[in-house]
């Protein structure tokens, strides 16, 4: 019999560096815990990692979300598009931090019924508003001097939400985009509106191929 080649014979070595490297990055994506809160948000996202399946945003993209916030020392965020919550508990734990409070829109009963719940396990309910309802009517309706939004509802209304809080933002603040790296015509025509405003210099964070764009008021 012919014996592996050596290329072969090497794969599950690779295989093995490989989940040692992603376990390691994982591991390193969560926050190092400071305070009683910070291990309760921990322990609930450890236990839950894995069982996000309502097109929440994975670990690393929640990680960005964390920074953006502490970065930019926001207080008042908005994101649209709750499902069961994922995004929001990485933004209330950043400003649970900064001493602020995120107000999340979703349409759908079930996901928001279930991100309440999630919310309270987390322990970050004091610090999301969650509200159920179309956001194409209730952003519109939002009064102004937000400082950060994450944006990861319906792709085809993108520019709408962002031209409906464009000037509800306040100087510095931001405007961030997740899925940009949809092959979607109404993305593409949301990415021309924001790289070519004047009021905002957009860039780009590295996470997971879905994207994310970030639009900060100039
Ligand atoms: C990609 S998921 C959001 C994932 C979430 N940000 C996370 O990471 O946990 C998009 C959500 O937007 C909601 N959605 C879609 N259109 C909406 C609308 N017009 N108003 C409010 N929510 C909407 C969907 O029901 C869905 O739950």
């Amino acid at each position: 019999m012919k014996p592996p080649s050596l290329k072969y014979s090497l794969a599950p070595l690779a295989l093995l560096a490989a989940m040692l490297l992603f376990c390691g990055n994982a591991r390193a994506q969560y926050p190092e815990p400071k305070n009683d809160l910070d291990k309760r948000v921990l322990t609930f996202l450890q236990n839950q990692s894995g069982e996000w399946k309502d097109m929440n945003v994975p670990v690393t993209d929640g990680r960005i979300l964390y920074d953006l916030v502490l970065e930019g020392n926001y207080r008042k965020a908005l994101e649209i598009g709750t499902s069961t919550g994922h995004s929001a508990i990485w933004i209330a734990w950043a400003l649970s931090k900064t001493g602020g409070k995120l107000v999340t829109i979703e349409i759908d009963k079930q996901r928001y019924l279930q991100a309440l719940q999630n919310f309270r396990k987390a322990g970050l309910s004091e610090h999301i508003d969650a509200r159920l309802g179309d956001a194409h009517e209730l952003v519109p309706a939002l009064a102004g001097n937000w400082d950060f939004v994450f944006c990861d509802a319906d792709k085809y209304w993108y520019k709408n939400y962002f031209t409906a809080m464009e000037g509800k933002l306040n100087k510095g603040g931001c405007f961030a985009a997740h899925n940009i790296n949809t092959r979607s015509p109404d993305i593409r025509e949301f990415l021309r509106y924001i790289q070519a405003h004047n009021g905002f210099t957009t860039g780009f964070r590295t996470g997971s191929r879905a994207g994310i764009s970030v639009s900060y008021r100039k």
